[in-house]
């Protein structure tokens, strides 16, 4: 839908490979022989559920992270970057890990996705050459750290002499130990697992507690799921991500549940004079949100269109009142995408305090929307029409 004026155009996973394989012959000299890619996503409903072993809801995006790259027989790895935003250098050059040297994080940044996922890799590792190009927006809350390390993943497999993984669950929780080993940052399961599995027209229904996964169609011609970048980043959330996580414990602990799955809010409210009033908010929002998750499934797979979207917003204004997670920003563009004609619903997604909405509004209704979003939001919002796109992929090149 790029005819629509102020949608930004997202460049195909084949254009991508194009681009990344210039870098790579201006790099090294040579073709590369292989490639793969790991989508960002947007999450539809379920925010800050997924540790605390309750339901998301995500889709995976068009916009991928691509790495492209040879194998080599020097026993070191040397890895090119070319995203914009990414910290010096954008090369690195790493040695094989071993027992007796484990890769280690450091900076820069950027490539402690890349050396987690090579360090904690369950298959046979060859050294290589890569460059790896994105079209996810990086910090903006769709998971660029995720794709990032799912791209290299399925680039280990695509060298692997064995094949790649049957096991995607596996997987999934080898890119997330990278995040929490290398990256330090203590995420749930979800972003990892959707760029994983996610499926062409289709949300994942995902119980991070089971790491069971149920496909909802969501491929209706008349709908659009339209990402909204605020383009801010408070820089909150590496600060406050774990104390919400610690606060959940604490409620679940006073409980007396082994999780805030297991809560009821008829438990919480049981509790409320005995509990620290901040963290009982945050379980009030979590225990109604992983409700509101299981029940926005359900009327996405009626194509109740206007239940989905009023689950949207409440999802929304929790993690604003209770949860604290949103911000001015995030709540300017809610609030402006529902005074649309057409509109279902819009909330905050991601961990918050900054990045994008996500909103669910008519085909019909798109350019209106991005208008009258424009008109009133205070910064300048990047616009991107979307759909529930395929997980992780070996590419030929
Ligand atoms: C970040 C984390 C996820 C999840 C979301 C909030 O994206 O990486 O695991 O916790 O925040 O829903």
């Amino acid at each position: 839908m790029a005819e629509v004026v102020g949608v930004s155009e997202i460049k195909s996973t084949a254009e991508l490979v194009q681009d990344a394989s210039s870098v790579f012959f201006e790099k090294f000299g040579s073709k590369p022989s292989f490639a793969a890619c790991g989508p960002g996503r947007v999450n539809l409903i379920g925010e800050h559920t997924d540790y605390n072993d309750g339901y998301v809801f995500p889709m995976a995006l068009p916009q991928v992270t691509v790495i492209v790259g040879n194998k080599t027989n020097t026993g070191l790895c040397r890895i090119t970057t070319t995203a914009e935003n990414a910290d010096e250098p954008r090369s690195i050059e790493v040695h094989l890990p071993s027992a007796e040297k484990p890769l280690q994080p450091g900076l820069p940044a950027w490539a402690n996705y890349v050396k987690g996922v090579v360090q904690f890799y369950k298959g046979t590792l060859s050294s290589f050459d890569a460059v790896i190009v994105s079209s996810v927006p990086l910090g903006g809350g769709v998971s660029s750290s995720a794709s990032l390390e799912v791209a290299t993943h399925t680039f280990l497999e695509a060298l692997d002499p064995n094949g790649p993984t049957t096991d995607l669950r596996a997987k999934a929780l080898t890119c997330q130990m990278a995040e929490h080993e290398f990256a330090k940052m203590p995420c749930g399961i979800m972003d990892q697992f959707i760029s994983v599995m996610g499926k062409e027209g289709h949300a994942l229904l995902i119980d991070c507690r089971s790491m069971d996964a149920k496909l909802v169609p969501l491929a209706d011609p008349q709908l659009v799921v339209l990402v909204t970048n605020s383009n801010v980043r408070h820089e909150l959330t590496g600060s406050e991500y774990p104390t919400r996580r610690r606060q959940c414990q604490e409620a679940a602990a006073a409980l007396s549940k082994k999780s805030l799955r297991d809560a009821t809010m008829e438990d919480l409210f049981a509790s409320e004079s005995s509990m620290d009033r901040e963290v009982y908010c945050r379980a009030r929002h979590v225990i109604g949100e992983i409700s509101r998750t299981t029940e926005a499934a359900e009327a996405l797979q009626k194509e109740d269109y206007a239940t989905f979207g009023r689950l949207m917003v409440e999802s929304h204004n929790s993690l604003r009142d209770d949860y604290e997670v949103s911000c001015p920003e995030l709540d300017q563009l809610v609030e402006a995408a529902m005074a649309v004609d057409g509109v279902y619903g819009s909330r905050m997604t991601g961990g918050g305090f900054g990045g994008c909405t996500v909103t669910l509004l008519k085909k019909d209704a798109v350019g209106r929307a991005v208008e009258y979003i424009k008109g009133k939001y205070l910064g300048k919002p990047t616009f991107y029409v979307t759909a529930p796109s395929k997980g992780a992929q070996i590419l030929s090149v």
